[in-house]
């Protein structure tokens, strides 16, 4: 425990909830899960579930119409042709990343990741025993590992590639022939994916590319957290290689021993043309404010050298401004009412020089954001040294 982190944009929060308690008004953008309630179909399905008294366990492995339902929306989707035997329900992304390192790490096995990068996943690797190795990446590679840097980092002793695209904190994609390519190499050398598409789903403009169109080795975590906008209701899929499901079968059975029965039967609405279209409707919202956030960003002096594909999220280089974004954050909220997260929630790459910008919040909130940044930039205490 003592190498784990805590994760600091929750501190920021509960400042933030705190300072709303005094009647204070605070512009949320470091909270990374939409603002929208779920989706109305997906509520009726929920409802219906508890009043029908569905009520009880399912089996470990999940809801079987849902399995299948996870199966067809793949090959809808992508074109994938997938087993619905390969898909297990899970607590969230958060459940599906633990069951997956669970029965892929051994004690001392090292899995190569992007940093900046999701910290939770990080620690889910500490937590097996395993070794977590950060890359650091750039704009030069769209803050994605790229072959050459899992080449570069990779040794005998590296198990896995944790590749998450789009990217939390950057929105950034891995190119399609970048992910053909890493699958090909890792499996060549006897390693695995494990890939997380968390944020699928929420992509402007190019489609996201499932590791599943490559590869069946490849552990794929998903959820119904972010595009199907369930966060709370803590339900997500992990689509494991073959081999593995039984192991991953008695994993579940003994720590979650199944994922949430309501959330199981609410998620069976959120493949339905009519849901479809609401989250579709959604994700151009998020795509209306991404166009305003990010110039707007730009024009008060953050640096944002490429522009975020997906996600909701903008990871800005604020080093115009301060060279410690943490007390820089911090002192946004207590002066001005803004809430962003810090770039040491991200790893270790440039973090005092990072923050992360979340357009969960409505584009007249963001505007109203905006200003206050605007107004307290030149009153800033954290300037960047000299
Ligand atoms: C990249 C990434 N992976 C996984 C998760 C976990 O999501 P959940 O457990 O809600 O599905 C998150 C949540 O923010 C995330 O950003």
């Amino acid at each position: 425990m003592q190498s784990i982190q805590p994760f600091h944009v929750m501190d920021i929060l509960a400042r933030a909830r705190e300072l709303e308690g005094q009647r204070r008004s605070i512009v949320h953008l470091e909270v990374g899960e939409p603002d929208f309630a779920t989706a109305a179909p997906i509520v009726a399905a929920g409802k219906r579930a508890l009043e029908q008294g569905l009520t009880h366990y399912t089996p470990a492995l999940g809801l079987p119409a849902l399995r299948q339902a996870v199966a067809h929306f793949y090959a809808e989707r992508y074109g994938v042709t997938l087993s619905p035997g390969r898909v297990v329900m899970t607590p969230g992304a958060s459940g599906a990343l633990l069951a997956a390192v669970g029965v892929l790490l051994d004690p001392g096995d090292r899995v190569l990741m992007a940093d900046p990068g999701y910290p939770c996943n990080r620690n889910f690797i500490q937590l097996m025993d395993a070794r977590p190795v950060p890359v650091d990446v750039g704009p030069a590679s769209a803050y994605q590992l790229t072959l050459d840097l899992v080449k570069e980092h990779w040794s005998p002793d590296c198990r896995a590639v944790l590749i998450a695209s789009p990217s939390n904190p950057t929105g950034s994609l891995m190119p399609r022939s970048e992910l053909r390519a890493i699958v090909h190499w890792v499996e060549g050398q006897g390693g695995t994916v494990v890939m997380d598409e968390i944020y699928h789903g929420l992509v402007y403009g190019d489609r996201a590319e499932t590791v599943l169109a490559f590869t069946e080795q490849a552990f794929v975590i998903n959820s119904f957290s972010k595009y199907f906008g369930m966060t709370g209701w803590r339900l997500g899929w992990l689509v494991a290689p073959e081999p593995y499901v039984r192991e991953v079968d008695k994993l579940v059975q003994n720590i979650f021993l199944a994922a949430s029965t309501p959330a199981q039967h609410a998620a069976m609405a959120a493949f339905a043309p009519e849901t479809l279209a609401i989250l579709e409707a959604r994700r151009a919202e998020f795509e209306g404010r991404r166009d305003f956030l990010l110039p707007a960003l730009k024009k008060l002096g953050f640096a944002v050298p490429l522009a975020p594909q997906g996600a909701f999220y903008i990871y800005a280089d604020c080093s115009a401004f301060t060279d410690d974004s943490d007390a820089f954050a911090r002192d946004l909220l207590e002066r001005s009412g803004v809430a962003v997260t810090p770039g040491r929630d991200f790893g270790q790459n440039a973090p005092e020089r990072h923050l992360r910008f979340a357009y969960t919040t409505s584009r007249e909130r963001l505007e109203e954001g905006v200003a206050r940044i605007a107004d307290y930039l030149p009153k800033s205490r954290c300037r960047a040294s000299p």
